[in-house]
């Protein structure tokens, strides 16, 4: 790091003083924070002031691109920069028995249908699959009535909300755990895709010579009453993204494999499917609510 000299040092040291009277103490700690680092930055690249104005512009245009409903780009960017895996990785230390966690991305739409045991959650073609599993509490107890809220792409690799030609409730759903703590979910192998390329995070990967592919996943979010929230995926282990996943979110636990079933399985039978279809299976672990 370059020496900074002592008029700009003091220009910084100011700054920081001035948030010192904040009466939250979190508050002041994350915002002084935030403010040495960010000056910190500036120093360190010596930032020009064409540098600055483009970061300005950069985060006005990341702002414009979130509507709220499936587009936030200020998400996304938090995704690519692998602020959303460090968040991730530091509220969740403790979670040794637990499933590990992933990113929640910007795709998720609140209040999507029930389904039954086993009920298919794809209008949209694919190839055919069941998602069997059971959810668990640390000692290894099933958990009845646990909620699995779940959503992935179609295989053109849209979510629904991004794509006018499908459905909203396609490949999303809110599966329900038996007595036993068992789930089963009807739907199709996920793919992988590209996150959103037509906004300034996409700017920022073509400038940076990276590719917006995200592995192909199911998304869980795992609730029940006197547990933590589980937000995770489940990756299809043969995918050719895992090692470059654009927002770092693979984890090794969390790779499945979709087996290859005959017409004849008896799973067939029992879930209604016509034809050969790919078998998962995966069981989650909730950790305790902390009091
Ligand atoms: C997703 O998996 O839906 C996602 C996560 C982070 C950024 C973009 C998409
Ligand atoms: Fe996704």
């Amino acid at each position: 790091m370059n020496n900074i000299p002592p008029n700009e040092a003091k220009i910084s040291a100011r700054a920081v003083a001035a948030f010192a009277n904040t009466p939250n103490p979190r508050l002041r700690q994350v915002v002084q924070s935030l403010v040495r680092h960010l000056h910190a930055f500036a120093s360190e690249v010596e930032l020009t002031e064409e540098e600055w104005l483009e970061g300005i512009r950069f985060l006005t245009d990341t702002g414009k691109q979130c509507d709220g409903i499936v587009r936030q780009e200020f998400i996304l960017l938090s995704d690519v920069i692998g602020l959303s895996m460090l968040v991730d990785a530091i509220n969740h230390r403790a979670s040794e028995a637990a499933t590990e966690t992933t990113v929640f991305g910007p795709f998720y739409i609140a209040g999507m249908p029930e389904r039954g045991h086993g009920e298919n959650m794809a209008f949209t073609p694919g190839e055919q699959a069941l998602v069997l599993g059971r959810v668990l509490d640390a000692a290894g107890e099933p958990i009845a009535g646990a909620v699995l809220d779940v959503w992935q792409t179609a295989e053109n690799g849209m979510y629904s909300g991004q794509d006018p030609d499908q459905p909203l409730t396609n490949l999303r759903g809110r599966y329900r755990t038996d007595e036993e703590g068992r789930f089963a979910i009807r739907t199709i192998i996920p793919v992988s895709y590209p996150i959103p390329t037509d906004g300034p995070v996409g700017r920022l990967l073509q400038a940076s010579d990276r590719h917006p592919w995200r592995p192909a996943h199911l998304h869980f979010m795992v609730m029940a009453p006197g547990h933590r929230t589980l937000v995770t995926h489940l990756f299809n282990h043969d995918d050719p993204y895992l090692e470059s996943d654009v927002v770092f979110g693979v984890k090794d636990s969390l790779k499945v494999v979709y087996q290859p079933c005959q017409a004849n399985h008896p799973l067939a039978a029992r879930h209604d499917i016509d034809g050969a279809f790919r078998l998962a299976s995966y069981d989650f672990v909730l950790e305790r609510e902390i009091a």
